[in-house]
């Protein structure tokens, strides 16, 4: 079972891989099956038939309905059966022929699926910031390794001068000027946190707008990366969790801010992936393979590790439901010097 927490909003799939369907996914111990109903509209049901057990994922969509690959059965987008074809013509299916289905809704360019209990609260997952301001690329990367790593690797701010060379700014900067002392600071917010530098003067100064590096995370899995300037550059990750020690990398990265696009399309589809990204996988995937073997005892960890540190307390509490309750135990503002 993943660590990940439950009852939250996961992406299910790009919007734009999802023809009319079937299309199968995974999100965190889940096979799915998703698909769009006569109007468009998304569904998302468990990857398996209840008549045999066939993935229905191997199935086809005939006229918003998904059918069964083996006998045909067909089912709506709520999961009911609605047409069984080996039975005479006034038979209907049995009521309790159904498969669990899963919340689902269209946005920002992707698929979402609730995985909680009982009705999704939010009603809809948080929109994600900045969406209508660019065009983006996006893609998918699976990725042998745990959600989690790619949460912290994204809020580790000692990482990318070693791990991103001739892909990032902290490279190019350390090139030029070696190693400076600096402070970072992060802050709590009612989703997660925020990791940024230079730090505040105090915690009554506000977040400023323009800072060197910002990245918020917001529980489950979306961590959104800021660069300053004219050109700045916005990255959008979530880490789906598809099993204990696996995930999907779902990425946007923002195009240079340009007019509205005329197609009405603002994700662009991308088999490549970023370089920038590639270097942090090879990373993680080699942790993972670290962790596999022998669980997280050899691990130690410095002041400069606070942010990653943050987030993993962050999660747990998420996905041992406290996160409401005990979120103000966790500190709200730190600032930690590093170099860097
Ligand atoms: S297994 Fe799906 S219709 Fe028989
Ligand atoms: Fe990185």
């Amino acid at each position: 079972m993943s660590q990940m927490p439950r009852p939250f909003w996961y992406i299910a799939a790009p919007a734009s891989r999802l023809a009319s369907g079937p299309l199968a996914c995974r999100v965190l111990d889940n096979d799915l099956v998703l698909f769009r109903a006569a109007n468009g509209a998304p569904g998302a049901l468990i990857d398996r038939c209840c008549h045999r057990g066939a993935k229905l994922s191997l199935g086809a969509v005939q006229s918003g309905s998904l059918a069964c690959g083996y006998h045909g059965w067909r089912y709506d987008g709520a999961g009911h059966c609605v047409h069984i074809p080996s039975l005479p013509a006034a038979s209907a299916p049995p009521p309790d022929a159904s498969v669990p289905a899963f919340p689902c809704i269209e946005q920002d360019s992707y698929v979402w699926v609730w995985m909680g209990e009982g009705e999704p609260e939010p009603s809809a997952p948080a929109r994600v910031p900045g969406f209508e301001r660019f065009v983006w690329q996006q893609g998918t990367i699976a990725m042998a390794c745990a959600a989690m790593l790619g949460i912290e690797n994204n809020l580790d701010w000692c990482h990318p001068a070693f791990a991103h060379p001739w892909a990032h700014g902290q490279f190019f900067k350390t090139q030029l000027v070696g190693f400076t002392e600096q402070a970072y600071e992060t802050r709590l917010t009612d989703t997660g946190m925020i990791l940024f530098g230079p730090a505040t003067a105090g915690e009554d100064d506000p977040v400023p707008s323009q800072c060197w590096f910002k990245a918020t995370f917001a529980l489950p899995d979306r961590v959104m990366i800021e660069f300053p300037g004219e050109r700045g550059m916005t990255i959008v990750l979530h880490f789906v969790p598809t099993g204990p020690n696996t995930c999907r990398q779902e990425w946007l990265v923002s195009l240079v801010p340009m007019a509205e696009p005329r197609d009405g399309i603002r994700a662009r589809w991308s088999d490549e992936e970023p370089k920038i990204l590639a270097q942090d996988r090879a990373l993680m995937e080699s942790a993972q393979l670290n962790y596999d073997r022998e669980g997280d005892g050899f691990e130690r960890s410095v002041a400069a590790d606070a942010s990653t540190m943050l987030a993993r307390r962050i999660v747990a509490l998420a996905a041992a439901g406290r996160w409401r309750s005990e979120r103000a135990t966790l500190p709200w503002r730190r600032v930690v010097r590093v170099r860097s």
